[in-house]
Order: structure tokens, then C-alpha cells, then sequence
């Protein structure tokens, strides 16, 4: 096992263990991507996404490209949640300008039952590349490793594909619960040792994308969605080496679940831009960490709006010296002018740090 560089800048960290802050810490969902020209660059060596993906080499490239062009605060891996499912045999492709479609979706009975845990060594290409990123950060930010949540990654698994009204898992959803029960437990522990051996290979902090969640009835979501990641994070490795590992849990469209969110055991959670950070923190005290919540499509605008957006959030949350992580409600749009986030970035830690002398 290597041994890497100390932490220089541990803000992430100590805010999502609501430790005291100098500042408020930022980073951005799909920080590395399209709208970077050097991104754009290096993808055009990779060849695809998966080809950047799959090489350590460059997955270490791209991740720190962000990193290096803004002062951010944490560092997530390269790579995308559909990787398990792909590892599971479902065949991942993505397909230019489509997004990401599976080549053998689970459609059947036969399908499901047939479904087992990614064959050992089939992701060991994400955890060379966790490793590498790790060194190559030599100690400037904490790594974040992520995975999709077990409804979420069935969601793409059952219809094949994105989807908007989800009629084809919905389905399955609710004509055989108990086949849609038996694909989450298999995705459950998936992700948890998905996730427990990026931590092994180096990831500080891990993260859950459950950008489906809120696609979900109430009563549903928290029998095919929450339950499940509350396994996950029951099953996640928390310390390492003495070092607290913070879980994040992050359902888009999910914040009036937060206090069932909270309640995962997780550290903290994401939230979108349709929350209100402050009612959010009145509901759930310091129990948990929470992480967001600007709105995009505010990249579009002018600096100084950018910076009086910022603020808005900043003052949302309301308490000054730990407890929040800015991000941005979901992921960064590929036309964004990188200027943009040099201007929002900028506004988090300049006006977060005056807050912190009122
Ligand atoms: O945040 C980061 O910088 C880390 C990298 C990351 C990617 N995908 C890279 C990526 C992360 C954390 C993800 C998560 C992911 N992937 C989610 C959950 C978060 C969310 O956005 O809700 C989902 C639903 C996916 C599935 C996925 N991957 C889609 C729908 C697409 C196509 C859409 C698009 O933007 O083209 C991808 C491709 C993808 N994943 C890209 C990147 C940078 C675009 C890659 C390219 O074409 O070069």
C-alpha cells in the first residue's frame, strides 16, 4: 500500500465532520468535463469517455485539470457510476450526442435472477486510477470516490438508457416488487464493496449519487431507494488508517426526504437548487453536513450576479463556521463558461470568509 503526501488543505474534510472552518469549501458535481478545453483536449486523445475512463494515466490527467485552473477544495475521481452495471455484463456504451445505453438491459425475470455482483478484478481500472490520482494530488485536496445508489443505477439498468417518466422500471417497480427488491440487494452490496475498495485504494471521502430518487412516490422512494442506501452506508469501511472517511448521500429532488436522508447514517447530504439550505439545517440540526445548493443554469449569467447568487446560498445556510460544503445543485453544464467558475468559486471563499468575522 503507497503511502501518500499529508493532507494540506483539509477543509472538505473538517466541514463534512462539522469541525470548525476558515471558510466555507467548494467544489462542483462533474467538475472535470466538456466545458474545459483542455478536457476537450485530452479527450480527443482518450477517444471516448470510456477511454479516459478505463486508462489510469488519464483519468489522473482530467481529474486534476479543474484543480489546478481553480483553488478548489476537493478532487472526485474520473469516472461515472454506470461502471458497475457495465462490470455486471450489461454491456455500457455511449453513444455520441445520446448519452450512456446498456446493451443487455434487465427486462426479464430471467434477466434479474441471473444478475450477479461485478466479476472480482473487473474495476480494478477505477482503483489504480483512485491510487494515481491520490499521489499525483500529493496532499494539495482530499479525493472524493463516488457510485451511483442502488436505484439509480437500476434505473439506467431496467430501462437501458435515461429516461424521463421511467415507465419501464416503474413497472417491474410496481407489478414485481420482489424482483425489483432482489436487483437493489445485489446493487446494495455492489456498490458498498465498490465503494469500500475505493477507499482501500485511496478515495478521503465518498459520495452516492441518487439522481433518480426524486423520481419516486413518497412511500416508494423510501422502500426502493432510501432503504437501500442506508445499507450501503451501514456497510461502508468509515475510518482509515485513524482518518474518518465521510459518506455523502446526495438524492436529486429529494429535500423533502431530507430529515429520512439525515437519518442514513451518512455525514452529510447533497441537496439541489430547490431546497432552502436554511429550513433544511432547522430540520436536521448538526446531525448531518449539507452539501450544495446554486443552481447551474446561475453559471449562464454575469459575474456580479454570479457572486450576489452565491452569497444567497451562503447566507441560506445561515451558520458561519462549519457544516457546509458548496456545490452546485447537479452537475455542471457542458456549455459553461469556465470564467464562470473562477467568479463562483472566488465569491464562496471570499464572502465566506467575512461572514466567519461577523
Ligand atoms: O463529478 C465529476 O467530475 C466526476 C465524474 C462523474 C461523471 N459522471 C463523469 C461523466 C460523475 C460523478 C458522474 C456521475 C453520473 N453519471 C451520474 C450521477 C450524477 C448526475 O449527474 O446525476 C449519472 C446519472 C451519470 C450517467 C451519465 N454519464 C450520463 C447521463 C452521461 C451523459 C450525459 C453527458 O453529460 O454527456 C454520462 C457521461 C459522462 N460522465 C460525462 C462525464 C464527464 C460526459 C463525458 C464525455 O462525453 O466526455
Amino acid at each position: 500500500m503507497p503511502q501518500f503526501a499529508p493532507l494540506k488543505n483539509d477543509t472538505f474534510l473538517r466541514a463534512l465532520l462539522r469541525q470548525p472552518t476558515e471558510y466555507t469549501p467548494v467544489w462542483l458535481m462533474r467538475q472535470a468535463g466538456r466545458y474545459l478545453p483542455e478536457y476537450r483536449a485530452t479527450r480527443a486523445i482518450g477517444g471516448s469517455f470510456m477511454g479516459l475512463a478505463t486508462n489510469p494515466d488519464l483519468a489522473t490527467e482530467v481529474t486534476l485539470q479543474p484543480i489546478d485552473r481553480y483553488p478548489l477544495d476537493a478532487a472526485i475521481l474520473f469516472s461515472d457510476i454506470l461502471t458497475v452495471p457495465d462490470a455486471m455484463g450489461l454491456g455500457l456504451r455511449f453513444v455520441e450526442g445520446e448519452g450512456p445505453k446498456f446493451d443487455r438491459p434487465l427486462r426479464t425475470e430471467e434477466d434479474v435472477l441471473a444478475l450477479r455482483a461485478p466479476e472480482p478484478g473487473s474495476l480494478d481500472y477505477v482503483f489504480k486510477a483512485v491510487t494515481q490520482i491520490r499521489t499525483e494530488l500529493n496532499g494539495r485536496v482530499p479525493l472524493i470516490g463516488f457510485s451511483g445508489s442502488p436505484w439509480t443505477l437500476a434505473c439506467y439498468m431496467v430501462e437501458g438508457e435515461g429516461s424521463r417518466e421511467f415507465h419501464t422500471i416503474k413497472k417491474m417497480l410496481y407489478s414485481r416488487p420482489d424482483l425489483m427488491h432482489r436487483l437493489l440487494s445485489i446493487n446494495a452490496q455492489s456498490v458498498a464493496d465498490y465503494l469500500n475498495a475505493q477507499i482501500d485504494a485511496g478515495a478521503q471521502a465518498v459520495m452516492v449519487f441518487d439522481s433518480w430518487g426524486g423520481a419516486l412516490a413518497d412511500g416508494a422512494f423510501q422502500e426502493f431507494s432510501l432503504q437501500y442506501m442506508r445499507q450501503v452506508v451501514s456497510l461502508l469501511k468509515r475510518e482509515k488508517d485513524g482518518v474518518k472517511i465521510p459518506a455523502i448521500v446526495f438524492t436529486k429532488g429529494g429535500g423533502h426526504w431530507a430529515e429520512e436522508i439525515a437519518a442514513t447514517g451518512a455525514d452529510a447530504i447533497g441537496l439541489d437548487w430547490t431546497a432552502n439550505l436554511g429550513k433544511i439545517r432547522a430540520l436536521v440540526g448538526d446531525k448531518v453536513a449539507l452539501q450544495g445548493n446554486l443552481d447551474p443554469a446561475i453559471l449562464f449569467a454575469e459575474p456580479d450576479q454570479i457572486r450576489a447568487e452565491v452569497v444567497k446560498v451562503l447566507n441560506a445556510y445561515g451558520r458561519h463556521d462549519t457544516g457546509h460544503v458548496f456545490n452546485l445543485g447537479h452537475g455542471i453544464s457542458q456549455f459553461t463558461p469556465p470564467e464562470s467558475v473562477a467568479a463562483m468559486v472566488d465569491a464562496v471563499h471570499s464572502h465566506s470568509r467575512t461572514l466567519r468575522n461577523t
